[in-house]
């Protein structure tokens, strides 16, 4: 089974001894978004979905997670440890149980959803939940590491950074051309920096057009945030690590990191699952809340945007507990009239 490090070996920090851990993640698809499209006011072709939901463990974080799981278990370590708001934990726990590495993950209380938490436990990760938020659990996970001799596998760890950046070169090969403007969503803000390490390393400058949530918008407010707030509790973070590097990719790029409220996430979430068939999780709806609040101010982006979707929808499966469905009871073998 080829994963990512297998295709790009050439652009990675691998060599032929590099025991390569993969759960074939990696060559997600981009699809075509019409009616996102048309909703924004733009021709048929403007706006592409990035599926990082379909990796392995349903996030993009299977991308970083293979090249530094690799590294670890070349390097010798005996375990690898992060903080989460859940995908990161999922995707570390399962690498590291391919690679028969011990995983501890320090979680958020009552802040990470349902699925992600279940696939955490399922892949045997050592669990501690922290009686506070990301940005705190963080800070305990860093100390761990360090006093366990354990790799920290969350994006300030480069070789995560050097994984995603693969994500770029697969929009360019797909598309045989970059996008003009490359929309995301910004928690860490470690997945836009590799998108624009990845983009730059191709010679490519697209715009680099991050969002955040409104109650979780440090970047945003140009100051750390002590209890962001959002129901896109994936990117609930008030203090991101790779802070520099995103303002780095937006200003080099002529982007821009806006943010979106709860309500814009969830209607954008709700529109791409009824009308494009596509079930994200919330906070990978940002972006394509921001492209319509853009549209909606008129200034919806020309040319031809990609948007990233990082998360799969069945992760957070209790948020769809907000969709009251209209649901018709008959008995079994009773008349019903549809
Ligand atoms: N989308 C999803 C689904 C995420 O899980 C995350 C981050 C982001 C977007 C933001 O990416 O941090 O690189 O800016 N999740 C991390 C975690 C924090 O612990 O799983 P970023």
């Amino acid at each position: 089974m080829n994963g990512l490090i297998e295709r790009w070996k050439s652009r990675l920090p691998v060599t032929s001894r590099t025991p390569v851990v993969t759960l074939g993640e990696g060559g997600t698809p981009l699809v075509r978004a019409d009616r996102v499209a048309k909703a924004a006011g733009l021709p048929p072709g403007a706006v592409f979905l990035k599926l990082e939901g379909l990796n392995p463990t349903g996030s993009f974080k299977d991308r970083g997670m293979t090249l530094a799981v690799s590294k670890a278990v070349e390097a010798g370590a005996t375990g690898v440890l992060c903080a989460s708001t859940g995908n990161t934990s999922a995707s570390a726990a399962a690498y590291a149980a391919r690679a028969g590495l011990r995983c501890v993950v320090f979680l958020p209380k009552g802040k990470v959803a349902a699925g992600k938490l279940s696939q955490t436990v399922m892949h045997g990760a050592e669990i501690v939940e922290v009686d506070g938020n990301f940005d705190q659990a963080l800070a305990m996970a860093v100390q761990a590491a360090e006093r366990l001799g354990f790799t920290l596998v969350n994006s300030s760890n480069p070789l995560r950074i050097e994984g995603q950046k693969t994500g770029a070169f697969e929009v360019v090969e797909t598309l045989g051309r970059a996008p003009d403007h490359h929309f995301i969503p910004v928690g860490n803000a470690g997945n836009i920096t590799a998108y624009w390490k990845g983009y730059t390393e191709l010679g490519h400058r697209p715009r680099m057009c991050g969002w955040q949530a409104a109650g979780a918008a440090p970047i945003v407010l140009g100051r750390p945030v002590k209890n962001p707030k959002t129901i896109a509790t994936a990117i609930r973070i008030g203090r991101p690590v790779s802070w520099t590097a995103a303002l780095a990719a937006r200003d080099a790029s002529n982007g821009s990191i806006e943010s979106v409220t709860d309500a814009e996430i969830l209607a954008a979430y709700r529109f791409l699952a009824r009308e494009e068939g596509v079930f994200c999780e919330p906070s990978s709806a940002a972006p394509v809340a921001g492209l319509f609040k853009l549209a909606k101010a008129r200034k919806a982006p020309q040319g031809l945007t990609v948007c990233v979707l990082t998360g799969h929808g069945l992760k957070d499966p209790g948020i769809t507990a907000r969709f009251k469905p209209r649901i018709r009871r008959v008995k079994a073998g009773g008349r019903i009239v549809l």
